[in-house]
């Protein structure tokens, strides 16, 4: 760490890297174990939740001698925080929690998340090393479109931005022709909103009679849903901005767990000073290989409100070794979360692979959506594609057959596909709903 960097290693407001991101592999595998060990301690002597998973199996903190040695250790999920709702994981005194924030949750009670002071301040440290990586620098006009309030996605974008040294246009989500103008009043650099939030805005753009190229926006630093590298395209080529991914849970911390670097657009470069990765298998529990695809698992390093050990996200990737960031290993893109994966007549198909299809065939728009139903007691899938305005009339009579042998070919299921006028599927505000499951409601 050189003199100028502050007492939590942070360089000064400015474009220097923070100094864990000069760390060596050997370096930094050495603060991860020290870190790792405060909290294993600190949490089986916090929260009694984990000691009594931890005494369940007979570990203890003292057990953790190596990184390695994390695989021993139980791991969290969803259900130990509904069961302790909602404040039964939190390791300090309310006084000290100084933020709570809360993941709606489509069915049952909501997953309460807490941050002391500390914990805020390395929340904002990571936003910020995040939007820096993305391209962004002291004096940008950052506008933040993901939702404000107890989603993470706003309040986690503006602190880290504000740390960064940008100017924060804190629009929230909704409102979109007020957003639109916004932008071209304000002419922000940086957009920080979901994928299919900012193809509305497009819509909007269009709608306003505004040719999105023209927009002041250089860079979009999209998350909080899955997105693919077709996606990625539509959107670079619509805008002519980069297109960077961001990562993040509430349960973890937020946005700002892992962001891809602008200049390689590889994949994400998990900031592990603070959040401990691996992959493990999704059916066994077992820790994988790098390389290995399976369920993301996080451990957090200095968190004092909510340590989390193991926490089983269900996002479904493999880590590969850092390139921009050397000192980070990269987590592929999250295409797809177990949650998320569709059971069609015994065959697993994702969303995200819908979504490279439609983006591939000519002429179409990026809207689509998924309606899963039973007929004579069989799945049924139904694909819904927008056209775009300028479609030609061939195109749009030639796309249904060319979609369902697409989707046939990489799937293996024949769905239906139809395609509708411009304007008329749902528009998302956030994170999209795309795939409705009608099968429960039906014999
Ligand atoms: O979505 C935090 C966030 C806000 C991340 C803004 C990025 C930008 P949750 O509401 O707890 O937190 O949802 C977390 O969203 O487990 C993934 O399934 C999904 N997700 C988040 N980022 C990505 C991404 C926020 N870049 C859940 N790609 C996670 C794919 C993502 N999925």
């Amino acid at each position: 760490m050189t003199s100028t960097h502050d007492r939590l290693g942070r360089a000064p407001a400015g474009t220097e890297l923070d100094s864990a991101e000069h760390l060596s592999p050997d370096e930094l595998a050495a603060l991860q174990l020290e870190r790792l060990q405060w909290t294993l301690r600190y949490a089986y002597d916090n929260v009694p939740l984990y000691k009594k998973k931890f005494d369940e199996i007979g570990v203890r903190p003292e057990d953790c001698r190596s990184l390695q040695d994390l695989a021993k250790f139980p791991t969290t999920t969803k259900d130990d925080l509904r069961e302790t709702y909602p404040f039964g994981m939190f390791a300090v005194p309310s006084e000290k929690v100084r933020r709570i924030h809360a993941s709606s949750g489509t069915t049952g009670k909501p997953t309460v998340v807490g941050y002391t002071e500390r914990d805020l301040e390395v929340w904002s440290d990571v936003v910020a090393r995040s939007i820096r990586a993305a391209g962004g620098r002291p004096g940008h006009k950052v506008h933040v479109s993901y939702g404000y309030g107890l989603f993470t996605g706003g309040l986690g974008a503006h602190y880290g931005a504000e740390r960064l040294g940008c100017t924060v246009i804190p629009a929230s989500g909704g409102m979109t022709s007020r957003q639109v103008q916004i932008i071209q009043d304000f002419q922000p650099e940086i957009i920080m909103v979901t994928p299919t939030y900012m193809l509305t805005l497009i819509d909007e753009f269009r709608r306003q009679g505004i040719d999105p190229r023209s927009t002041s926006l250089k860079v979009g630093i999209f998350g909080a849903e899955p997105w693919t590298e077709q996606m990625r395209r539509e959107i670079e080529d619509t805008l002519d901005m980069h297109a960077v991914d961001i990562y993040g849970l509430s349960e973890v911390m937020g946005p700002g767990i892992a962001n891809e670097c602008v200049e390689t657009k590889d994949g994400l470069h998990i900031w592990e000073d603070h959040f401990y990765p691996e992959v493990i298998d999704p059916i066994e529990g077992t820790a994988l290989e790098d390389g290995e695809v399976g369920e993301l698992a996080f451990t957090s390093l200095t968190k004092e409100a909510l340590p989390i050990i193991r926490y089983r996200t269900r996002d479904l990737t493999r880590l590969r070794p850092g390139t921009a960031r050397p000192a980070f290993r990269r987590m592929e893109r999250v295409t797809g979360r177990s949650d998320d994966m569709i059971i069609l007549r015994g065959v697993n198909v994702f969303p995200s692979q819908i979504e490279e299809i439609v983006l591939r065939a000519e002429g179409l728009s990026p809207h689509f959506q998924l309606d899963l139903s039973r007929v004579d007691r069989m799945d049924h899938m139904s694909v819904r594609v927008e056209a775009r305005d300028e479609t030609t009339v061939d195109q749009r009579a030639g796309a249904p057959a060319l979609l369902v042998q697409a989707i046939k070919e990489a799937v293996g299921v024949t769905a239906e596909v139809s395609i509708v006028d411009p304007g008329t599927l749902e528009r998302s505000v956030g994170k999209l709903r795309r795939v409705r499951d009608h099968r429960a409601t039906e014999s």
